[in-house]
């Protein structure tokens, strides 16, 4: 982290405790239950998968991380501070800028060049200098593979580096964790490996991250634990290996064996 954007963050927790931490939490969208008592956690450093059918609470359930989606009872910590706790829109905006978060859709902002979509959070938000703001983000380019894309405006790419620039965008903030929702499926075929290569870069350089995703064999090679939900509910966390080779809930069973049926 650079000295600039050090002095604007909340403080990081300590390095034994949870990065995500979900305790009992319930969220109901009008008189349905969309989440039931789900606990878990996600660890420093760990990549968790989250997976399971449609409608089964993966989207629900990541974007109460950021608070997108409000919760009705339990606690959600993250990197030790209490996500859903009472507080002004200024203290969630704070608290939600450390958070990086890459959804299926890229969103960049069409009127701005690639380099500018990128400078954009950290300068008006940290207040980082353009200048430094500008360097770093050229080192995200290259990351992601784009450098020589920082001219080029949003409808000028493909969506497979659309997704990259937004990838680059959130790690521009420097957030202690990634969340992920389907961020390949919306590109086409050809362009989903590279999109997954810039996340496995991101876990092998040590990125905490929680990743909503249908690509099974990047869960399998990537995740430190998956998850499996269905019906609001977390009913399998396992290590790759173990969910792939031997679900234990006949839930899971069943989803993994129609996956390969298809
Ligand atoms: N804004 C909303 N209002 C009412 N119900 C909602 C809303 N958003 C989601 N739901 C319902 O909550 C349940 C969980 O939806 P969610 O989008 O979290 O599922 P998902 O696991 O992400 O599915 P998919 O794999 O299709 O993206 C679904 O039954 C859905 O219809
Ligand atoms: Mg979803």
């Amino acid at each position: 982290m650079t000295p600039d954007t050090a002095q604007r963050r909340p403080p990081a927790a300590a390095e034994d405790t949870p990065m995500i931490l979900f305790s009992n939490i319930n969220k109901w969208y009008g008189d349905y239950q969309a989440l039931t008592n789900v606990n878990a956690e996600v660890k420093r450093g760990e990549v968790v998968v989250v997976c399971g059918p449609s409608g089964s609470g993966k989207s629900t359930l990541i974007r109460t991380v950021n608070r997108l989606e409000e919760i009705k009872s339990g606690q959600l910590l993250f990197d030790g501070h209490d996500i859903h706790a009472p507080m002004g829109s200024a203290a969630l905006n704070k608290l939600r800028s450390r958070i990086g978060f890459v959804f299926q859709s890229f969103n960049l902002f069409p009127h701005l060049s690639v380099l500018e979509n990128i400078m954009l959070s950290p300068t008006r938000v940290l207040g980082v200098k353009r200048a430094v703001a500008r360097d770093k983000a050229m080192q995200l380019l290259e990351r992601v593979g784009l450098a020589n894309k920082a001219g080029a405006y949003p409808a000028q790419l493909s969506g497979g580096q659309q997704q990259r620039v937004a990838i680059a965008r959130a790690l521009a903030m420097e957030p202690p964790a990634m969340l992920f929702d389907e961020p390949t499926s919306a590109l086409d075929p050809e362009m989903v490996g590279e999109v997954l290569s810039v996340m496995r870069s991101l876990a092998n350089e040590g990125m905490t991250m929680m990743c909503v995703t249908h690509e099974m064999n990047f869960a399998r090679e990537v995740a430190d634990r998956v998850w499996f939900m269905d019906a609001g509910q977390i009913l399998e966390k396992a290590d790759p290996e173990a969910f792939f080779c031997n679900p234990q809930h006949p839930r899971a069973k069943r989803f993994l064996s129609d996956l390969r049926a298809h």
